[in-house]
């Protein structure tokens, strides 16, 4: 089966508050909520790769030395096996914006698990709350 590399992020902001943005429509799991990132292009590391990506969906900058592995994902959609690290990071600057039209939300630890997610994702959730309380 095809091995799609995912790497994905949880912001924290300071009021302990995870981001979540929402898949858009046209694209698969539309509507459910996610942890922002995306796919490594060739030959990318995880951690500029997720760099970029925040770059291009949330308009932020970060620095590597300010995301820390926490868990990953290992999940066996259909069609291919999805390995999705995620990290943790509280600085970043500039301010997150939508800049592809996707819906952003910002929620407890604790109540990530009453959103619908992506089953990919589900099993990050305790290791996040464990982390950062509810
Ligand atoms: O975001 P993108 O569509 O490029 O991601 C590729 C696939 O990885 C999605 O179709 C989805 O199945 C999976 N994915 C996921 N959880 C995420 C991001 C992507 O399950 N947070």
């Amino acid at each position: 089966m095809k091995l799609l590399l995912v790497v994905a992020c949880a912001l924290v902001d300071s009021d302990n508050r995870v981001l979540v943005t929402q898949r858009p429509e046209g694209k698969a799991l539309a509507g459910l909520w996610e942890f922002p990132g995306g796919k490594l292009e060739a030959g990318e590391r995880p951690e500029p790769a997720l760099i970029r990506e925040l770059a291009e969906e949330l308009g932020i900058e970060v620095k590597e030395a300010c995301l820390a592995p926490l868990t990953f994902a290992s999940y066996a959609y259909p069609d291919f096996h999805l390995l999705m690290p995620l990290y943790i990071c509280r600085r970043w600057e500039g301010t997150v914006t939508s800049r592809e039209g996707q819906a952003l939300k910002w929620v407890r630890p604790g109540k990530l698990r009453d959103l619908a997610m992506p089953p990919a994702d589900e099993p990050l959730i305790p290791p996040l709350v464990d982390l950062l309380g509810a």
